[in-house]
């Protein structure tokens, strides 16, 4: 059952999938967040690993960079792997003046500039959003987690863009005034793949930089940090 993207054999996969954006962060995660995790597909590079996560099975495969190349991943996990549950764990920049650079977001929705939420009714923009249960227990691991090192946990909508340099500062300020939270490039699509195929989605962000101030770069180690509590976050959205 390979798939033209994805060389893994039957029942290689887990049900529960983490999906960073970047194929060396997902080597990163199956290295020290998984516990014996074997590489079972590495097509154009991008590795896919299976282990456990507190016992459970998990596995983890990079999304790529932007919605076209995330729906390509989703859709063969969903449909030829029978994954349940995608979390992308990601970073996005902040948008709204409640967040700040630091500070985990969880998209509960996604606003999009891609025909993803257009394509296929006409007429009208498809509501992109997470799974319920998934965005309830990520919020609830989050607001219990005693690691965030004074960071703050926002959960509201995203927004998911097709552009990444784009001179559109209107846009941002509509969504602003709109609460957005902040700006990504793959949660709409993860979500609409989620509807597409009767599945569950969910997005867990750290901000990385601000749009508005562009205040307070982090560390590398900072970012190593920071990025392990999204990341037993999302794995909590996933365990849900
Ligand atoms: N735009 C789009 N995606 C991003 C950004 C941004 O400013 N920051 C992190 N991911």
């Amino acid at each position: 059952m390979p798939t033209p993207h994805i060389s893994a054999q039957p029942g290689e996969i887990a049900p529960l999938l983490l999906m960073p954006g970047d194929p060396r962060r997902a080597a990163r995660i199956a290295e020290t967040f998984l516990t014996d995790a074997k590489l079972v597909s590495e097509v154009r590079g991008n590795g896919c690993f299976t282990g456990t996560y507190q016992g459970t099975p998990m596995s983890v495969m990079a999304s790529g960079m932007g919605i076209p190349t995330l729906s390509i991943y989703a859709t063969e996990l969903y449909r030829d792997y029978g994954v349940q549950r995608i979390c992308r764990v990601g970073t996005c920049g902040g948008i709204s003046s409640k967040v700040r650079v630091r500070d985990v977001v969880i998209g509960s929705s996604a606003h999009t500039n891609s025909p993803v939420a257009t394509i296929d009714a006409p007429g009208l923009t498809l509501s992109l959003a997470a799974s319920f249960d998934m965005l309830r227990a990520a919020v609830d691991a989050a607001r219990s987690a005693d690691d965030l090192a004074g960071a703050s946990v926002h959960v509201g909508p995203v927004y998911s863009s097709d552009l990444f340099y784009s001179g559109r500062t209107d846009i941002i300020r509509a969504l602003d005034r709109l609460g957005t939270l902040g700006v990504e490039m793959e949660a709409a699509g993860l979500y609409k793949c989620a509807l597409e195929h009767d599945r569950e989605a969910l997005t867990v962000l750290t901000v990385s930089d601000h749009l508005k101030d562009g205040s307070g770069d982090m560390s590398p180690e900072e970012r190593e940090t920071r990025f392990g509590s999204a990341l037993a976050i999302a794995a909590a959205g996933l365990l849900a």
